[in-house]
């Protein structure tokens, strides 16, 4: 997968940088085409003369050769690439990525990339949960980056916890695994639902759910990345919906919502419902703000349509279908009727049991059962990780 791409890999001042000279060997004997980057801080950590022997090109650090004056084109290396690795990348140099700021040679080899991102942030424990840093990886996430997330485990500190560098093979890994799936849903058309709808009961207020809308969001920016052409159809959320393959349509209300997807259905290859949707709408809205004095000791619901098993009983059989069933108890047997029900061809499982999964997390743990009765389930992961899995088994499906 790697044979012929072009990589630049970046290094930062942490220890782990010792171990690239072996993920440049990796990369290397796949057939890629690597240039090296350093900050001047990682030449204490790991020797130019290293990492030029194992990747066979000089090693960039500066804007200029002092003594001849022949300058390197950041421009020109953020063009060349196929590929950009940042590993280990610091919380300093990870900061000044998600502010803009371009104060060394890799940095503006970075503002200046076109190709995919990928950052491998690689700190102590402590450092690693600070608000500020967590910050800054959702910052680069929502630019369209790559997390690479931290692996558990000792530190150089003599710490245990999260903020080791994965393994040189696992870095591999995501770089080939990004490679190989690139193309897989190139051309398709493909929807998405995310996030809660809000049922107005008066001007200022509404039922609502605590759904973040992070799984649809994750799920939309997998299929983008894989060449997909998404339509993200987003209740009320805090996401920035900004991001290169995604157009967002913003509704608010279930009865918006199911518009929005009926209008956008037929165009679809894929559809993957992941939004919260209300089951019920207040049966009267009020016009003006209901006054304290005049207040409903009882609110009136109505239903509000299935959405999905709207679009289950229009899907064609070219078209795939996919729902979420959130559930408590008995949750395969719940799972397996709404499949049934809805005419889907997979539904993905979250139980509020287990912990981590659901609303507002950044993790999430799914089963998936597929029409013709496939269940797998999956340990806890990323919402992105989450993303990921979804999509190669309506890849599968594809494929049959
Ligand atoms: N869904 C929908 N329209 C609704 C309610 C739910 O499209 N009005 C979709 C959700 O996006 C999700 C799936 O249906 O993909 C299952 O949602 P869930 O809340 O688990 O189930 P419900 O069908 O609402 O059933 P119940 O509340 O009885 O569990």
């Amino acid at each position: 997968m790697l044979k012929g791409k072009k990589i630049i890999v970046g290094i930062t001042g942490g220890i782990a940088a010792y171990k690239i000279p072996l993920l440049i060997r990796l990369l290397k004997k796949e057939g890629a085409e690597v240039q090296v980057i350093m900050t001047p801080f990682a030449k204490e950590f790991v020797t130019p003369l290293t990492l030029s022997v194992v990747s066979e090109k000089p090693v960039l650090s500066d804007y200029y050769v002092k003594d001849d004056g022949s300058w390197h084109s950041h421009v020109e290396l953020g063009l060349w690439a196929d590929a950009f690795l940042l590993a280990p990348l610091t919380a300093n140099t990870m900061a000044k990525m998600a502010a803009g700021i371009a104060d060394n040679f890799l940095l503006t080899v970075v503002l200046s990339a076109r190709c995919p991102v990928f950052f491998a942030p690689t700190m102590d424990l402590d450092m690693f949960q600070h608000p500020t840093v967590q910050q800054n990886i959702q910052q680069l996430i929502r630019l369209g980056y790559h997390y690479i997330e931290p692996a558990e485990g000792e530190l150089a500190s003599g710490l245990k916890g999260k903020g080791r560098m994965k393994e040189p093979e696992v870095l591999l890994e995501a770089l080939t695994r990004f490679f190989s799936g690139e193309r897989a849903f190139a051309g398709k058309k493909v929807m998405v639902t995310a996030g809660p709808t809000h049922e107005p009961i008066d001007p200022v207020r509404f039922i609502g759910n605590s759904s973040s809308g992070k799984m649809g969001w994750a799920i939309a920016r997998a299929f983008a990345r894989q060449g997909a052409d998404v339509r993200l159809i987003m209740g009320p959320t805090d996401i920035q919906t900004d991001f290169p393959g995604i157009q967002t349509l913003s509704v608010t209300t279930a009865a918006e919502m199911e518009k929005a997807c009926k209008q956008v259905f037929p165009e679809t290859d894929i559809a993957v419902m992941a939004a919260a949707v209300a089951d019920f709408t207040p049966a009267e809205t009020a016009s003006e703000k209901i006054k304290k004095a005049n207040g409903p000791d009882v609110i009136h619901l109505k239903p509000t349509a299935d959405i999905l098993a709207g679009l289950g009983k229009m899907k064609r059989k070219d078209q795939i279908l996919a729902g979420f069933a959130l559930e408590t108890e008995q949750e395969l047997e719940h799972a397996k009727e709404k499949l049934k029900k809805k005419n889907l061809d997979l539904i993905v499982l979250n139980s509020l049991r287990d912990k981590g999964a659901g609303f507002g997390t950044d993790t999430n743990k799914i089963t998936v059962i597929t029409a013709d009765e496939m269940v797998k389930t999956y340990p806890l992961k990323t919402k992105d990780a989450v993303a990921e899995d979804i999509l190669s088994v309506i890849k599968n499906l594809m494929e049959k």
